[in-house]
This record gives structure tokens, C-alpha cells and sequence, in this order.
């Protein structure tokens, strides 16, 4: 038996928005250091399952534990000091602002009545440096300026600002070439070998493979699987997204033969095996 707590545990949790139920019965968890890929087809409930954890959307039933202890979430601000951080699908930067003035929107640091910008300079260099990013220019330049990779990265380390234990990323490589899907990918495995619990949402399956430690496949709503990375093949993925069910994901649980792949190329082989939850 294991002794690590997931992060997030939450459990038979159900959602609607008035006649149409958009989560049935969801279990999901997250672990500190790893990588979660939430998978589902468009619409499957991705987005509001993540609503739901960063408290955005309220939960019509279901429990919410946070570090095993019972929480109820209805503001993202409770979200927040908890050290729950969502990078949007719909990426909100202020294209007018600079990167230090967007990583400290509406959480700027003052000295005495007026902003600190030195320390707010210096705090922004210092994450982008601490996550290994290369910013070419100034930490000053309006975001607008930026490529679609360095404004993923800039939301991202907005995340990570304050003491982050978790962090989403919905779809955070959708927009993205493939040097910068790269880039984010590195940046998503290193916040989980910080300690972080990463949830990603990704259509990608490659993505999920390269960087994921675990995957949860949404179906219409329904959680069908939470399993290993290592444990799956991309067909099997492929199949719980589009069908809801895998047989020869289920051909293998039964004891009958089935596929195992290898590691893939960022994930940590440096994942403790003690990191393994009760099966
Ligand atoms: N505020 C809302 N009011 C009514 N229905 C909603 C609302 N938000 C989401 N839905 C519905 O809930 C379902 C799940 O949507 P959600 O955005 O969670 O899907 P998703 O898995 O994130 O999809 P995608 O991959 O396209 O981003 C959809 O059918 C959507 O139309
Ligand atoms: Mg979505």
C-alpha cells in the first residue's frame, strides 16, 4: 500500500447546467510529482471537470478532497489559496501589458501605497529563470510582442507565482508549432518534478505520451479509465476517447495478453514507485 495522498481526490462528483448533466459520477485523482493527462473528446466535460476543481463552476454533488482533507471550493479565489492554479483554454493575457505587469495582474506587490516594481521585476526574472525559460528581450515587453510559445509560457509561470501546488493547463499547445509544444512540454515535466501535481488536457496524443505519467479519459461526461501511462498503448487511449471503452484494455486487466509500451522520452523514470496509489 502506498503511503503518497493525491492532491486532488475527488469523488462521485456531479455537474449540470440545467437540463443537461455534464459530469456523471466522476472520480479523478492527481498525485504531487506527476504529470495527469485529461483526455476526452470535444465536449466530453474536460473543461468543466477542470472548473469544478479551480472553483470557477460549482459541484451539484460529489466530495472534493484536497491533500485528503474535505474542501468546498466555490470561488476561484479559494482555488487559489489552496495553491490550485488554472491556465485558461481560452489563454487570457493582457496584450497591452508587459510580462512582469500580466504575471502580477490583480496580485501586485506594493511598498507602502505604491507598487514595487523592482521586486515584482525581480521575482518575474527570477521564475522565468528558476523554470528554465529563455525570454529573448526584456521581462518589460508587452506581451503582444511575444510568439504564441513564450505567452504559454509567460501564463504558465503566472501559475507557478504564488506557492503552486497544483497547476491545469487546458489545451495549453493547441496554438502551438512544434519547437514551442516542445518547450511547453519541458516546462510541464519540470513543474512536476518540482513536486507539483500537472493536470494536462491535451487532444494530443503524442503529447500525452511524451510527458504524461497518468491518463484519465473522459467520456461523455463519464470517467471510463485512470491508468498508467506506462500501461497503455496510444490505440487503447484512442479507443477510450472515442468509444468509451477499450477492449484490449480490459483483455489485459482480465489477465489475457495485451499491450505495454515503454517510457516515453520526458516522462520521469525518476517516478518513485512509492508514488503508486492503492491499485
Ligand atoms: N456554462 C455552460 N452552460 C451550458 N452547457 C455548458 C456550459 N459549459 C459547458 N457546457 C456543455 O458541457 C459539455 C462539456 O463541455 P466542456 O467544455 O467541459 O468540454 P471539453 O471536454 O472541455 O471539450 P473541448 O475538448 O472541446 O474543450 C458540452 O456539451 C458543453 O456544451
Ligand atoms: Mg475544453
Amino acid at each position: 500500500m502506498s503511503t503518497v495522498t493525491p492532491v486532488l481526490d475527488l469523488r462521485g462528483v456531479h455537474k449540470s447546467f440545467g437540463p443537461v448533466a455534464v459530469l456523471h459520477d466522476v472520480d479523478f485523482v492527481a498525485y504531487p510529482g506527476e504529470v495527469t493527462a485529461l483526455v476526452g473528446d470535444n465536449g466530453a466535460g474536460k473543461t468543466t471537470l477542470v472548473k469544478c476543481i479551480a472553483g470557477i463552476v460549482r459541484l451539484d454533488r460529489g466530495q472534493y478532497l484536497f491533500e485528503g482533507r474535505p474542501v468546498r471550493i466555490t470561488t476561484p479565489r479559494e482555488a487559489s489559496a489552496l495553491g490550485i492554479e488554472v491556465v485558461h483554454q481560452d489563454l487570457a493575457l493582457c496584450d497591452n501589458l508587459d510580462i512582469v505587469q500580466n504575471m502580477f495582474l490583480g496580485r501586485e506587490r506594493r511598498r507602502g501605497m505604491v507598487l514595487d516594481e523592482a521586486e515584482m521585476e525581480e521575482v518575474a526574472a527570477d521564475i522565468l529563470a528558476g523554470l528554465s525559460v529563455r525570454m529573448s528581450g526584456s521581462v518589460r515587453q508587452p506581451v503582444w510582442a511575444l510568439s504564441g510559445g513564450q505567452r504559454q509560457t509567460v501564463a504558465i509561470a503566472r501559475a507557478v507565482l504564488g506557492d503552486s501546488k497544483v497547476v491545469i493547463l487546458d489545451e495549453p499547445s493547441s496554438a502551438l508549432g512544434v519547437t514551442q509544444t516542445r518547450q511547453v512540454l519541458e516546462l510541464v515535466r519540470r513543474l512536476a518534478d518540482r513536486g507539483m501535481a500537472v493536470v494536462l488536457i491535451s487532444h494530443n496524443m503524442n503529447d500525452v505520451f511524451a510527458v504524461s505519467d497518468r491518463i484519465a479519459a473522459l467520456y461523455l461526461g463519464r470517467m471510463v479509465a485512470q491508468v498508467r501511462t506506462a500501461d497503455v498503448t496510444h490505440a487503447q487511449v484512442v479507443e477510450l476517447i472515442t468509444a468509451g471503452r477499450s477492449e484490449t484494455l480490459e483483455a489485459r486487466r482480465d489477465g489475457r495478453p495485451g499491450g505495454r509500451r515503454s517510457a516515453g522520452p520526458l516522462r520521469a523514470g525518476a517516478v518513485p514507485e512509492a508514488a503508486e496509489p492503492p491499485a
